[in-house]
């Protein structure tokens, strides 16, 4: 590797999910690592193999479907973490095991080491992993809140003990890009050794500066960037892929380092994360926003129309919107269909192709033209064939005399069953209406509506995120009828808690628990 490329490490799968309620499924994490993978992620943390079953899972199938990126797996500072981990990526062709502790006061406090056993448990620990494994990345947590002379102590153990890589955490957003820069440089001038390996930082956004964080430590010698899609994360979440990425791209002139990110996947992968982790980019959100590429006041537009330069830095293009967005209509055929799709990024197979154009063909007839985010939102409509319920029917009376009434008819376990239920409003109503038909104890914890594209015509995006003993489900849906998207993202979101129970109560049968006939 040439000094100057910088390795991009994406943690969405990892750092990512363990923001509340951005949970994906086995198939959804599978699909995520398969877009890093084509996108040219050069190393992708796939999970926490220890943390359950399903972590461990999804860490293994990644690791034996990869095709270019290196699999990382998380351990703490323990052996049957890093086992667990090894057993997890030991399948990938090119593996990397993880290993991190919190070095800072206050994280050494939470295991009570003091400074010298904790100096002996990193040793061991990372001499642990590098016998297992070739490709070790050990990171001390909140590296930039350890004192500066027990940093130096611990990075210099680990580069001995055989760590390959040395991340750098700025695990609560506290550190500033000067400041960043300095810790990386200064670490490489004084840590013997330090040479030898690849320093890597990792910024979280807490002060909005974890972007800048990170591309100032690339400055001051780091070359690996820790970041998920659409900065997805804990708290005000971690740096965005896109961002550093499209930075590095557009200022080669000040900052002259490579990545190997293909960029024209951005906008694919993002809108799919949004999907299936249940968090929207906000509209004006850098690269990946709605906005993004939106001029409304006349200036603007004039200037655009003269030369698209005047008010952007990049071309759509770059990042993988079509520059052009050519509606198709209800006349639109299967070629024109495939075709617009694959323009999109979506190469989808024939049974998929023909369940999309059937949604097509439905929307199209409700709507005069099919925009671009249109088709998107059709495709990424998860109508699951093992899905225990299923909305049939649905009849809403609003207006301005309540109460609102939904008239509804589901099919669960293969029956259909129907009931009229009153609500304050009508998405009240209906989702009255579903608890009265599958009775339940999960809390609605947020309901969201955005308009897909503009126009009374617009579909509606619904994004429901429901809890249950802990367990938290996102659920999803588009349509025309606003209500309709509602009321099936809700039975989205159940569905998925169903799924995910019965995932942590082995044997057991969900049947029983929370259905009552009615
Ligand atoms: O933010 C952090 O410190 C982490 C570590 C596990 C690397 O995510
Ligand atoms: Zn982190």
């Amino acid at each position: 590797m040439t000094k100057d490329k910088v390795l991009i490490f994406d943690t969405t799968l990892r750092d990512g999910e363990q923001s509340p309620g951005a949970t994906m499924s086995h198939a959804e994490k599978l699909e995520i690592a398969e877009l890093l993978d084509d996108m040219g992620v050069d190393i992708i943390e796939a999970g926490f193999p220890i943390a359950s079953e399903g972590d461990f899972n999804a860490v293994s199938e990644i690791s034996k479907r990869a095709k270019s990126s290196t699999i990382c797996g998380l351990a703490r500072a323990n052996y049957k973490d890093i086992d667990r981990c090894w057993e997890a990526v030991k399948h990938a062709s090119s593996p990397r095991i993880h290993t991190f502790i919190g070095t800072s006061p206050l994280h050494r406090a939470i295991p009570n080491l003091d400074m010298d056993e904790m100096a002996e448990r990193i040793h061991d620990t990372v001499t642990h992993a590098r016998n297992l494994c070739d490709n070790v990345q050990w990171s001390p947590m909140d590296a930039t809140r350890t004192e500066w002379d027990y940093l130096c102590r611990v990075v210099e153990i680990a580069i001995k003990a055989g760590a390959t890589t040395i991340n750098i955490p700025d695990t609560v957003g506290y550190t500033a890009p000067e400041e960043s820069a300095d810790l990386i440089r200064k670490l490489i001038a004084t840590v013997p050794g330090a040479d030898d390996v690849i320093f890597a930082t990792h910024c979280h956004n807490d002060l909005g500066m974890a972007t800048a964080n990170s591309l100032a430590a690339v400055i001051g010698g780091a070359r690996q960037i820790e970041c998920t899609i659409n900065g997805l994360g804990e708290r005000a979440g971690n740096t965005a892929l896109e961002e550093v990425v499209m930075a590095l791209k557009i200022r080669g002139d000040i900052m002259p380092y490579e990545t190997g990110i293909d960029t024209r996947k951005i906008m694919n992968i993002s809108r799919r994360v949004a999907t299936v982790s249940g968090f929207a980019v906000q509209f004006n959100k850098a690269i990946v926003g709605k906005n993004a590429f939106a001029h409304e006041s006349g200036i603007h537009q004039d200037g655009m129309l003269k030369n698209a330069e005047t008010f952007e830095i990049m071309r759509p293009e770059d990042v993988g919107l079509s520059g052009t967005s050519l509606p198709l209509g209800k006349h639109s055929g299967r070629a024109a269909l495939r075709a617009k799709l694959s323009a999109l990024g979506f190469d989808l197979a024939d049974n998929q192709l023909n369940d999309v154009f059937v949604r097509f063909k439905d929307l199209a007839d409700r709507k005069k033209e099919v925009f671009d985010d249109d088709l998107m939102a059709l495709v990424y409509q998860n109508d699951s064939g093992e899905d225990r319920i299923k909305l049939t029917s649905l009849r809403v009376v609003c207006g301005t005399d309540g109460p609102q009434q939904a008239d509804m008819v589901l099919n669960i376990d293969g029956a259909d069953v129907k009931t009229t239920a009153t609500g304050d409003g009508p998405v009240d109503a209906t989702f009255n209406a579903v608890k009265a038909l599958f009775p339940h104890a999960a809390r609605l914890q947020l309901y969201q509506v955005q308009a897909v594209t503009e126009g009374t015509d617009a579909q509606a995006t619904v994004l429901v995120r429901m809890e249950e003993e802990g367990r938290i489900a996102t659920g999803q849906s588009a349509d025309t009828d606003t209500v309709v998207a509602s009321a099936k993202a809700y039975i989205n979101a159940i569905n998925r808690l169903l799924v995910r129970r019965e995932k942590s109560a082995p044997g057991h049968d969900t049947k029983g628990v929370s259905y009552k006939d009615s």
